[in-house]
């Protein structure tokens, strides 16, 4: 009797977990990653044993880890510099149309720089008494398959470098953030992005895995990011804040960017990013924060609420294939792996359309295409396809207020034929909140 008492009860037990569990916000499973103890900005996180430790190469890593160096091998990051005379096929422009007051032909370029978006030409040059390289007068343009002019002068240092490509060198204003190594070594110890740049030098590891190697999400989530702000964040030489420097100060020698710095070690010892205060338009971010230009990612990501709570970069990012970790990368899944209707995270409606106000197949019914809106643009005569990593939503009024052009607003993108007073009304009349002051803080990461 007592037994099948026991049992009943057992199976009751049993029953009401699953139905707990069924119920749980979706976001539970990252309940550790967003309570773990946050050790501040300020900690050093690189092992020991990777002090001393030098650069080796990703073939070393490919012998004991074959799965994430072929998964690496086939994303961009490898791909970033690449070898004109081993593979000529890298070369994506069309040279026969190279305009007549070009300073470099492709025999002489060794390198080329990019392929996605545009494509740039590294050259052989003395510069500064140095063996170093400079970038051709004109660019290949991926996205419109036109050749068009290339000053890299015109960034933020424009009075550290002279204004002639053929005298400016990418040691300091590129080779940190596209060559592994040169960043904390100031020697290009292995083409673009690998292994290294994100798990620091890995001689001793390699030597004896027991001797550590970093992973960046090991301790605080605010730091997992970190390992990507390095290079996906606008910056300044970071003497411009602590000496009182100028880019005049640096001639020659601004670096853009974190000069020093290796995985693990505490980023903000070595960056100052790019300046920004809520309300006022730059070079490089809308008067809400929103990028301006490419590789802004990290300054748009350190106001979102996300990044406060600590939802990092490979949340959203395979840090190998760099492609979308949801289980179905396509449409609202990349989203819906945490989020869900009537949750506490939001959306706070119970049913999508409720939520959007458009019809559940309809392409406005794409949470990218609200909440990650396309502000930017890889050159500034790209098309408009650097979407925001702003996830907050931006309303119509916010646009205009702070004099955005309406294109960069999510619901106009698709409204042409509106006004963005029009469209703000239709916010309104769905009964969405009103637009409140936005909350943006100049913070640092
Ligand atoms: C001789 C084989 C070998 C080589 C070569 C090797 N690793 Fe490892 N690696 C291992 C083993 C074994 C582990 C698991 C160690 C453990 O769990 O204590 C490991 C673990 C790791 C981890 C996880 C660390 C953690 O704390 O979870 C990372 C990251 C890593 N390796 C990166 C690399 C990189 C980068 C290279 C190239 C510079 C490399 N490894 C080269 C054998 C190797
Ligand atoms: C863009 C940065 C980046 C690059 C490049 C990179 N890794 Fe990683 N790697 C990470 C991060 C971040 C993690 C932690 C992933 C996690 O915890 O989900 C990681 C995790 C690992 C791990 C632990 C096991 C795993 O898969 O989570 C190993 C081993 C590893 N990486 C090896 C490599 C090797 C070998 C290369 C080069 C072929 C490489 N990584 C290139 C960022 C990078
Ligand atoms: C050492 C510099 C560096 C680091 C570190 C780095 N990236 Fe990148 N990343 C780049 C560059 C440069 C590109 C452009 C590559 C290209 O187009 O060939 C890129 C491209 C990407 C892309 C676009 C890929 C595509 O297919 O278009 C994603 C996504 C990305 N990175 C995410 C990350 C994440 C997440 C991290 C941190 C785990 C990270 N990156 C760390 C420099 C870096
Ligand atoms: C602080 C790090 C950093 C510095 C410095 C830097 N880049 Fe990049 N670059 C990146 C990252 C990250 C990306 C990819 C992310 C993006 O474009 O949003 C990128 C993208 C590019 C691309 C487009 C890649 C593609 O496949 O279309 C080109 C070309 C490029 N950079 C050239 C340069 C040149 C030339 C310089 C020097 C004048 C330079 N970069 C300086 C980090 C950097
Ligand atoms: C909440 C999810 C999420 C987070 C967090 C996130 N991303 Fe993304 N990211 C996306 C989505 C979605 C896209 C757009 C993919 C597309 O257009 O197909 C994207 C696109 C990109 C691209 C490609 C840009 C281009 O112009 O093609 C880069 C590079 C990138 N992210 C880097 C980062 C970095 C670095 C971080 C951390 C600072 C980060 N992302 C954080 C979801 C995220
Ligand atoms: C790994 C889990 C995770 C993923 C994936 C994720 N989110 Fe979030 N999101 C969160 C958490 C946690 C919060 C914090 C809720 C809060 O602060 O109230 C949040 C908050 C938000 C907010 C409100 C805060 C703000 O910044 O305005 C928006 C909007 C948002 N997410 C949009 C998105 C979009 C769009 C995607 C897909 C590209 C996405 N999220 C993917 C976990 C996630
Ligand atoms: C048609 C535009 C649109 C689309 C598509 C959209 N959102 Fe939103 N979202 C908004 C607006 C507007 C707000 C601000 C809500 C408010 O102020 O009441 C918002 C707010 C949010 C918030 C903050 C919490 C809340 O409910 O206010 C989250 C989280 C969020 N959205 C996630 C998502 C996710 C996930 C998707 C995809 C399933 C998505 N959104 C699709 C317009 C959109
Ligand atoms: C990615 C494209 C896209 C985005 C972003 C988008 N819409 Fe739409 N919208 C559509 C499409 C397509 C329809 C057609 C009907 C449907 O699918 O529901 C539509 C229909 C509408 C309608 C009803 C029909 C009409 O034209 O009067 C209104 C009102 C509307 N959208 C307003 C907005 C507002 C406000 C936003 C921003 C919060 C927005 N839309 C964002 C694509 C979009």
């Amino acid at each position: 009797m007592m037994k099948k008492f026991l049992t009943f009860i057992i199976l009751i037990l049993l029953l009401l977990s699953i139905i707990i569990w069924l119920n749980l916000p979706k976001i539970t499973p990252y309940y550790t990653q967003l309570t773990k103890t946050r050790i501040g900005l300020n900690f050093d996180l690189q092992p020991e044993s990777q002090k001393d430790a030098h650069f080796i190469g990703s073939k070393k890593c490919q012998e004991c880890h074959e799965e994430n160096y072929h998964d690496w091998g086939n994303s961009m990051h490898a791909k970033m510099i690449q070898t004109i005379k081993t593979d000529p096929s890298v070369v994506v422009a069309d040279f026969t149309k190279l305009p007549e007051d070009a300073d470099f032909t492709l025999a002489q370029a060794v390198y080329t720089i990019g392929s996605k978006f545009k494509q740039r030409y590294m050259i052989p040059a003395q510069i500064n008494g140095k063996e170093d390289f400079r970038l051709g007068n004109y660019q290949w343009n991926s996205q419109n398959k036109k050749w068009q002019s290339f000053k890299p002068y015109k960034y933020w240092y424009k009075d550290a470098y002279p204004h002639d490509n053929k005298s400016f060198p990418t040691s300091t204003t590129c080779d940190g953030c596209h060559f592994t190594g040169y960043m904390s070594t100031g020697k290009r110890e292995e083409l673009s992005i690998s292994c290294e740049s994100c798990h620091g030098p890995g001689s001793k590891h390699v030597k004896d895995p027991k001797n550590a190697i970093f992973k960046a999400s090991l301790s605080d989530p605010m730091r997992t990011n970190e390992v990507c702000f390095q290079c996906h964040m606008r910056n300044r030489d970071k003497r411009m804040e602590t000496q009182d420097a100028t880019s005049k100060d640096l001639w020659m020698d601004a670096k853009d960017y974190p000069d020093g710095y290796e995985p693990g070690k505490p980023l903000i010892n070595y960056k100052l990013p790019a300046p920004f205060s809520p309300g006022e338009e730059t070079k490089e971010f809308w008067a809400n924060g929103a990028a301006k230009k490419n590789r802004t990612q990290g300054n748009e990501y350190i106001h979102d609420r996300m990044y406060k709570h600590g939802i990092t970069c490979i949340n959203c990012h395979n840090p190998h294939k760099l492609t979308n970790t949801a289980k179905k990368p396509e449409g609202n899944d990349a989203c819906m792996k945490c989020h869900a209707f009537g949750s506490i995270i939001g959306p706070h409606q119970d049913r999508l359309e409720d939520h959007t106000q458009h019809k559940a197949n309809s392409k406005g019914s794409l949470c990218i295409e609200c909440h990650m809106p396309k502000t930017a643009k890889h050159t500034g005569k790209s098309p408009l396809t650097v979407r925001s990593h702003l996830f907050t939503f931006t309303y119509p009024a916010q646009t205009k207020a702070y004099g955005m052009p309406p294109e960069t607003n999510a619901c106009y993108a698709c409204h042409k034929d509106k006004t963005l007073k029009s469209l703000q009304d239709d916010l309104k009349n769905w009964g969405k909140l009103e637009w409140e002051k936005l909350e943006l803080s100049n913070t640092s990461f």
